[in-house]
């Protein structure tokens, strides 16, 4: 296949120099050619929040997180419990444990600076080819190629890719590798995803005002609303559970969750495994039904029963804690939402 990478790069800088978003993370093409370097801490931490997040979910996260801890010094020496409570609603929640244990080796093993290239940042954990690719392209304009849904989507409608994802991922890649640039590489990676994020959307393309509309194979043959093409994916089961909310003069009986697995770390109501074999209530009380709440999780749909009683005696699982409602995540802040009118002071 012909590719003018020379020209498209022109063409796509350009774009990026004039619409670049405005991020807290990212220095803007113009502070970059005067010179000015971005942050490595701030463009990991943005980029691990972006994983499966958007910009605007990622954006006040972000502030507070970099408020608080204003570098990989000062993350590495928190408390785990501080973290997980700051991360609590961004989701997928191994990536904040990923983040910490991160951070204490970027402290332990490179002296608080992290590796300048996209093998030394791949020995970190938590860190893995995209996260290393996007910090070594944005961070130390190092020409790695970076491939996130965005770039996938444009790369399939460029070049007319018709195999479905997740197949088609090595054919992209290739794509993707041919067209990234030596010359502002970091730039080039983030124009990239700008144009997948606001231009080369996934349902309504705005192909009219695209800097590569001339070039691309799929608005040629008017099917780049249908790329790039998916496998069929099964429906996510439907999975039903309880937690159970007890109460005594304005404390919650309150768990950690284990380490590993769903919502691993976090903190939230005793429930019963929510996989169908059931379980023991936290205490015996006069528990009442209140209601439902749904929540999506990546692999299954969950409809989670509210249990609430005032307890008296000994509680068999949990500990006794004044709740911070933004410590939970998500399932568990709508659990407590639906059960805060029935709770005493
Ligand atoms: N999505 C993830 N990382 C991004 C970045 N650095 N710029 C634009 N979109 C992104």
């Amino acid at each position: 296949m012909q590719i003018d990478a020379e020209s498209l790069n022109r063409q796509l800088l350009s774009w990026y120099d004039a619409h670049a978003r405005v991020m807290p993370w990212r220095v803007s093409p113009q502070d970059r050619a005067m010179g000015t370097r971005p942050d490595p801490y701030r463009v990991w931490l943005s980029e691990v929040m972006l994983q499966q997040t958007t910009v605007a979910a990622v954006r006040d996260y972000f502030h507070r997180f970099t408020a608080r801890w204003p570098d990989v010094a000062s993350l590495a020496a928190a408390p785990d419990t501080d973290v997980m409570g700051e991360w609590a609603g961004l989701g997928y929640y191994a990536r904040a444990r990923n983040l910490l244990k991160c951070a204490r080796a970027v402290v332990a093993d490179h002296g608080g600076r992290f590796p300048a290239t996209r093998e030394g940042l791949l020995t970190l954990p938590g860190i893995g080819p995209y996260t290393a690719s996007a910090i070594a392209a944005i961070a130390y304009d190092e020409p790695a190629t970076v491939v996130d849904g965005n770039v996938e989507r444009v790369m399939a409608r460029m070049f007319l890719v018709e195999t479905p994802l997740p197949a088609a991922k090595p054919e992209l890649t290739a794509l993707a590798e041919r067209l990234t640039p030596q010359h502002r590489p970091g730039d080039y990676a983030q124009a990239v995803m700008d144009l997948g994020a606001t231009i080369c959307t996934p349902r309504s393309p705005a192909c009219a005002i695209c800097p590569w509309t001339h070039s691309c194979e799929a608005r040629a043959a008017r099917v780049q609303a249908d790329l790039p093409r998916k496998a069929a994916k099964g429906e996510k089961p439907l999975r039903r559970g309880k937690v159970w909310v007890g109460h005594r003069e304005g404390a919650l009986l309150l768990e950690r969750r284990p380490e590993r697995g769903l919502l691993g770390g976090m903190l939230g109501f005793p429930g019963d495994g929510w996989d169908g074999a059931g379980g023991d209530a936290p205490a015996k009380a006069d528990w009442q039904e209140i209601g439902e709440v749904r929540h999506t999780f990546t692999h299954f749909h969950l409809i989670l029963q509210v249990l609430v009683a005032p307890v008296e005696g000994e509680a068999l699982r949990g500990d006794w804690a004044r709740l911070k409602p933004s410590d939970l995540p998500t399932v568990m802040r709508k659990a407590y939402d639906l059960a805060r009118g029935t709770l005493d002071s």
